[in-house]
């Protein structure tokens, strides 16, 4: 679902932050060369980790028309790769190094219905849709949920903007999304927009491909950081270049192979694209595949991963301590 974008690096000054929600801090940017933001995109921004450069990307989910200040949400994640804690600690009067708006998940306006879905932190990527669908005086209904209403962002403001056409679910008190229901009450012409947890966005593409709507009307933004089971170390190998590295509990493959020097293709770094997929020769762990770029059939197989996202979980029965070992191949 990647598009193209010219990435273009400039300055912006943080002028706001506040906590909105439970581990959700909204960061208000003030960039040297601002320009208008269209619902859907998002920023890349330049983090410090320990010392080293990493890109993360963040929906924008709100700014002023002419760009001039924009805001952003990050969800200090349990797991974080360090992104969100370097996010979580930018003051007022700080500087940012970023590039966007970038657009990778564009709005089809003039369908006759929309369903827009949000889990947790995705609503940064629909929120703009919705305002949009609103003034455009579009039939459209959201679907929000999250852990509980304390970790909801933009929950008062959803519901005063979007009323009944707004309905939220909290796992504290187990009102779930029920999926088959909503795709069910898709006609031929809707189209679904989501961004949330990949868990939630694999049950929705699989309810959708298994209807018979078009596969086109399903539209999805990901940042590619959530998966099946917990982050943890584990060790790569590539004998054909006799290298072998660990990878941290908060960095990706790729990541850790560029750092030592392999050349590896990217484009999206989040699990879109499928350009740094590489072959998997052998793993005693399970793979825990992030990225939406494989099919089902092909994460079954497991013959290829994609190295900007997905992980190696070791097996129930492993020995504590013992990192999961994972032999690669990359192309
Ligand atoms: S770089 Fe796009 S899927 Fe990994």
């Amino acid at each position: 679902m990647a598009t193209s974008n010219t990435i273009v690096w400039q300055d912006a000054e943080v002028t706001a932050t506040t906590e909105i929600a439970d581990r959700i801090r909204r960061i208000t940017l003030r960039p040297d060369n601002p320009q208008q933001v269209r619902p859907g995109e998002h920023l890349k921004v330049m983090v410090d980790i320990n010392g080293e450069e990493a890109v993360r990307s963040y929906s924008i989910v709100d700014a002023t028309p002419d760009g001039s200040e924009l805001s952003l949400s990050v969800f200090h994640t349990p797991h974080s790769r360090g992104g969100s804690t370097y996010m979580h600690t930018r003051d007022v009067g700080t500087w940012l190094r970023i590039a966007g708006p970038l657009q990778d998940f564009p709005m089809r306006v003039g369908a006759p219905d929309y369903v827009l879905v949000a889990g947790g932190i995705g609503i940064t990527a629909i929120r703009g849709m919705a305002s949009l669908l609103r003034r455009l005086g579009a039939n459209y209904v959201i679907h929000y949920s999250a852990r509980s209403p304390e970790a909801m962002a933009y929950r008062e403001e959803l519901a005063a903007e979007h009323g009944e056409k707004l309905h939220t679910y909290f796992d504290s008190e187990g009102t779930l999304l029920d999926i088959p229901a909503i795709i069910n009450s898709a006609t031929p012409d809707t189209e679904l927009y989501m961004c949330g947890p990949i868990r939630l966005m694999d049950a929705i593409r699989r309810t959708w491909q298994a209807s018979q709507l078009d596969p086109t009307n399903l539209r999805f933004e990901t940042f590619g950081n959530s998966g099946w089971f917990t982050p943890e170390q584990f060790s790569v190998s590539i004998p054909r270049l006799g290298v072998s590295t660990e990878i941290g509990q908060n960095e990706s493959i790729l990541e850790a192979l560029e750092k030592l020097g392999v050349e590896m293709m990217s484009d999206c770094r989040r699990g879109e694209c499928g350009l740094c997929q590489v072959n998997v020769l052998h793993t005693e762990g399970q793979i825990d595949h992030r990225d939406v770029f494989f099919s089902d059939k092909q994460k079954t197989a497991s013959t290829k991963l994609c190295a900007c996202v997905s992980r190696v979980a070791s097996p129930e029965a492993s020995p504590p301590g013992r990192s999961v070992q994972l032999t690669i191949d990359v192309p």
